[in-house]
């Protein structure tokens, strides 16, 4: 496969350095949390959400618990298991939902999703409510929207499978991460391989219309041999859809970035070629660098239509964020274990969540941004026309990072849409991280993570 249209030596500078440092940062949302600060003053909520008009509305759900924390991650969560506080954490969702709901009535959520974290550490009673607050409280027509809940496997059980079957869940999505004893171990993440097995058969036993598997590669010890066994495993449980995460480490997390990935050893791009080719070869589509979804037939339900822009997305719980047009807000950041409890605990006590008082407000240029990475990194590619019909202007002539792009080949337009190449989609983390802006930039270098 050509690296390139142009020979490496040829290439500017900049796009050398595209080539040689592929992971940076894996950009799940634009701009980054930790580019969030104190809104002083808090906004109305209600104002917010009044001057949001979109067509189609997004639920999401944060459970902000899991049994432990792995060695890689930072997503916001606690290793908490005890019933009394979940129970209490729910009480104070059903609180902010209720706060909430007046905002949103008669508008439709054509999605809903519960995060974490790991939601399904909550016993299903408590499951059973996330639900009735969807539907009961902020108005969620099940039928019309659809519906994904995360787990992970020693907390897949068949009561709260029935709950999740019963609440009509569309998609299940499972962090496997790796099939492999010593890998699993390796990364914190003491997971007997029988354990992972037995949740995906109880899974396929429910049937739901799309099982997703999460698998991680560059951990310490795996190889191209172990990668392709963690592939050809989870195939054998016949998913739909199979998310495949470089593994990334950050000086937060448990697992530093210099106990891996040094120079010279880092195989990632080379287990990332063997996925991609694996899975082509096994039916999946290419969606993203990260995604791969086999066609399914998904004629269930007549689910309402949504934008991969996800504006209009409510995020209730602490930790979740939410995003309007103008405005992306959430609960305070940490992944420490005393901040996060710290911030969980305030959650919990709060009387009133109706301001937005930690966030960030997106300008102009920043919606721009925006909209590019949402539409870029993904396989559907960033329509001209639709940039051009929301901001008036024109998204080339804006952005001199997309003809650098097309420069390298990492990038054709066809048809009016800037699409990544093979080799672009490869490199879609360094995409990402070349296209923040410099303002935000500086607002996560000089975040101090708690
Ligand atoms: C919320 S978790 C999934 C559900 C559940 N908590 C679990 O771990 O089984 C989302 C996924 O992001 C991926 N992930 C999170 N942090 C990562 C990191 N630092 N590097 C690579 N993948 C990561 C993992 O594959 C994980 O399954
Ligand atoms: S990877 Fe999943 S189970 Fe592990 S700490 Fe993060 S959210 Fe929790």
């Amino acid at each position: 496969m050509p690296s390139s249209l142009l020979t490496s030596a040829e290439l500017p500078e900049w796009g050398q350095r595209w080539l040689q440092a592929p992971y940076r940062s894996y950009l799940y949302s634009y701009p980054h949390k930790t580019a969030y600060r104190s809104l002083e003053p808090g906004l109305s909520l209600q104002e917010l959400w009044e001057q949001e008009q979109t067509d189609y509305y997004f639920l999401y759900m944060h459970i902000p618990f899991c049994g432990a924390r792995c060695g890689f991650c930072n997503l916001f969560t606690l290793p908490d298991r005890r019933a009394d506080v979940h129970e209490r954490y729910v009480d104070a969702l059903q609180r902010q939902a209720e706060q909430w709901s007046p905002w949103f009535a008669g508008r439709p959520f054509s999605r809903f999703a519960i995060g974490g974290g790991t939601p399904t550490l909550l016993v299903a009673k408590q499951l059973n409510r996330l639900f009735d607050i969807a539907e009961g409280i902020m108005g969620l027509d099940p039928t019309q929207a659809s519906i994904s809940v995360e787990t992970s496997p020693e907390t897949v059980t068949e009561d709260r499978l029935r709950v999740l079957k019963d609440r009509q869940t569309d998609r299940v999505s499972i962090g496997v991460q790796s099939f492999v004893t010593e890998e699993a171990a390796a990364i914190y993440r003491p997971q007997n391989p029988r354990i992972a097995e037995e949740a995906l058969e109880k899974l396929k036993s429910y049937d739901f219309p799309l099982l997703n598997i999460d698998l991680i590669y560059g951990l310490p010890g795996q190889t191209a041999d172990s990668w392709l066994y963690s592939l050809e495993k989870a195939l054998s449980y016949e998913p739909g859809e199979i998310f495949i995460y470089p593994l990334y480490t950050r000086e937060n997390t448990i697992l530093k970035p210099d106990q891996i990935h040094k120079q010279g050893n880092d195989i990632r791009m080379d287990l990332y070629h063997i996925a991609r080719q694996t899975l082509e070869a096994a039916g999946f589509k290419q969606y993203s660098m990260r995604r791969f979804a086999r066609e399914i037939d998904f004629t269930h339900k007549e689910i309402l239509p949504f934008s991969c822009q996800e504006e209009g997305m409510a995020g209730l719980g602490c930790g979740a964020r939410s995003y309007t047009r103008g405005v992306h807000y959430a609960s305070h950041y940490g992944v420490s274990a005393a901040t996060t409890r710290s911030i969980i605990a305030d959650y919990v006590t709060t009387e009133a969540y109706d301001k937005a008082d930690y966030g960030f407000v997106l300008n102009e240029v920043e919606q721009k941004r925006r909209f590019i990475l949402k539409a870029l990194l993904h396989r559907e590619g960033l329509e001209l026309a639709s940039y051009h019909q929301r901001f008036r202007s024109d998204a080339m002539a804006d952005h001199a990072d997309l003809g650098q792009l097309l420069e390298i080949g990492f990038a054709v337009v066809e048809a009016g849409v800037l699409r990544l190449t093979t080799l672009g989609m490869a490199h879609s983390d360094a995409i990402g991280d070349e296209m923040i802006s410099g303002d935000v930039r500086t607002l996560m270098e000089g975040y101090e993570m708690r």
